[in-house]
């Protein structure tokens, strides 16, 4: 899809860098990037934070961080400490203008130290709610240029969530025009950096066999589901202000939908593929309470049977909180191509089983010629696998052997790991590698978010205004009923 120029020197700014993100992703990211020659060669990393209180020492924290979360570094050909050699760290708070003076001071010393000729990269790994107070600062310390590509070049990568509703999505918008251009934004959504989404568009786009089937003469139905068997760990803070609607389904959730559905675009180039995302979710029906169903976990079970408290009883999380941990949709796209085909999409958290899938079921047969056989063939579908274990499988069906009528369904399978003999990349890493070399393919535009808020706003207001009957459903359960009901409504079931 994306394919990586090579990057030049640059300082990469981690705001955000005692952080979650910044420990369990983007450190071990940047190191892999650095052991295996994928940063650029002249590179400093600079941290800009609030100390973290087990690790004062930033190096104490890197290294902690990549040992717990780089867990093959013993076979990565390079050291940690020429790693934490590279990094350095300003203690700051981020509304402190004070702070930036000193991030300007380090910046000039790596510049001249590790000639980086002014390109800054900057990652926004903050709560979301702190971003505007950072883009205000940058420019009021003139730590911005207005250019994405000539140097000394300025790109920021903002992380997701990017705004709570449309309004403060554009408002948001608005303040990162003021101080930098939209080709300096890479919006991150960091299921476009997974192998198997970027294979959606390739499996569609490279090969003559599906596209001429792609469309409501021959697809029934599409589901998608994103299902976590993990709580909200110690993100409940953030997590209670958000809700899976916004976590996972604004974002991740209606970017696969959007490569799914996207026509073929002119080019692999970012401005076309992004062009043709927008066009989607521009196309899309908002959604109502009558096709949504919202869902909370109660106690129950992991995985492995161990009982797990509800979603109200998780650290940091209200007593009667009204937020959601499970949706489940029937989306619509009004366009030529998709008019009358149901996207469902089910998201949700402690759920039975980790699995990020999509499924697209084509019409039946059109005739039922073994009319001796024991079962009504099923019609055939499209499984994209895209985690834990990547696959993708075709389900057609055949005939017992031995047996001349007893048809069964049977799946054509690729398995990612088996076919490729290689673990595949952690997301932030792809991403990364892009931002570097400039390649906004894989990350949002204005518009995208613009069109994917205006999908969900109505339903979040809806809900905001009725409180709900929470919880609904036990930890480790398929989600209320009423996302069965939904899709049953129909004449369906979820594919599980
Ligand atoms: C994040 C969400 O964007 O994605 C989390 O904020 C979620 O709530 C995570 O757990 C899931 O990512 P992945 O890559 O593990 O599917």
């Amino acid at each position: 899809m994306a394919h990586n120029s090579p990057s030049q020197p640059c300082a990469f700014i981690l705001f955000g860098a005692t952080g979650d993100l910044a420990r369990r992703k983007l450190l071990p990211a940047l190191f892999r990037l650095f052991c295996e020659n994928l940063q650029p060669e002249k590179f400093a990393v600079i941290g800009f934070a609030l100390p973290d209180q087990k690790h004062p020492e930033y190096g104490d924290f890197v290294r902690a961080a990549l040992t717990e979360f780089v867990p093959d570094k013993e076979r990565l050909s390079c050291s940690l400490d020429d790693f934490i050699a590279a990094t350095s760290f300003v203690p700051a708070n981020f509304t402190d203008g004070e702070g930036y003076q000193r991030l300007k001071a380090e910046m000039d010393r790596v510049e001249k130290e590790r000639e980086t000729l002014g390109n800054r990269l900057y990652y926004m790994a903050t709560p979301p709610s702190l971003v505007p107070d950072i883009l205000n600062q940058l420019s009021a310390a003139s730590l911005t240029t207005q250019s994405a590509v000539q140097t000394p070049w300025t790109r920021i990568i903002a992380e997701k969530p990017f705004g709570i509703d449309r309004d403060s999505a554009r408002r948001l918008t608005d303040l990162f025009h003021k101080v930098v251009t939209e080709e300096q934004v890479f919006r991150i959504d960091h299921y476009l950096g997974k192998d198997a989404v970027q294979d959606v568009s390739i499996l569609r786009f490279a090969n003559s066999l599906f596209e001429p089937l792609w469309n409501r003469g021959y697809i029934e139905q599409v589901q998608i589901t994103v299902a976590e068997t993990l709580g909200v760990e110690r993100r409940g803070g953030y997590f209670d202000a958000m809700g899976e609607t916004r976590d996972m389904v604004q974002s991740h959730a209606l970017q696969v939908l959007a490569l799914v559905a996207m026509e073929p675009p002119n080019s692999f180039a970012a401005k076309a593929i992004r062009e043709e995302k927008s066009k989607v979710l521009e196309a899309m029906r908002p959604l109502s309470s009558h096709y949504a169903v919202r869902g909370q976990y109660g106690p129950g079970k992991d995985p492995d049977g161990n009982p797990v408290p509800g979603y109200r009883g998780e650290q940091s999380v209200p007593h009667d909180s009204n937020t959601d941990t499970f949706m489940a949709a029937r989306m619509e796209i009004e366009s030529w191509r998709w008019a009358g085909v149901p996207f469902y999409i089910r998201a949700g958290k402690r759920l039975p089983r980790q699995v990020t899938e999509v499924n697209i079921q084509f019409k039946g047969a059109p005739l039922a010629l073994f009319r001796g056989s024991t079962r009504r063939p099923e019609p055939n579908r499209l499984k994209l696998r895209i985690q834990p274990d990547a696959e993708i499988s075709l389900v057609v069906e055949l005939k017992r052997p031995g047996t001349l009528r007893d048809l069964v369904p049977v799946e054509l399978d690729m398995y990612y790991q088996e076919t490729f003999d290689a673990p595949l990349r952690d997301a932030y890493e792809r991403l990364l590698v892009d931002a570097l070399a400039g390649d906004a393919v894989l990350f949002m535009r204005e518009d995208e978010i613009d069109a994917a808020w205006r999908v969900v706003d109505p339903l979040l207001a809806y809900w905001r205004s009725e409180p709900a009957d929470f919880p609904n459903y036990a930890a480790g359960s398929w989600g209320p009923a009423a996302a069965d009901e939904l899709i049953a409504r129909d004449g369906r079931s979820w594919f599980n």
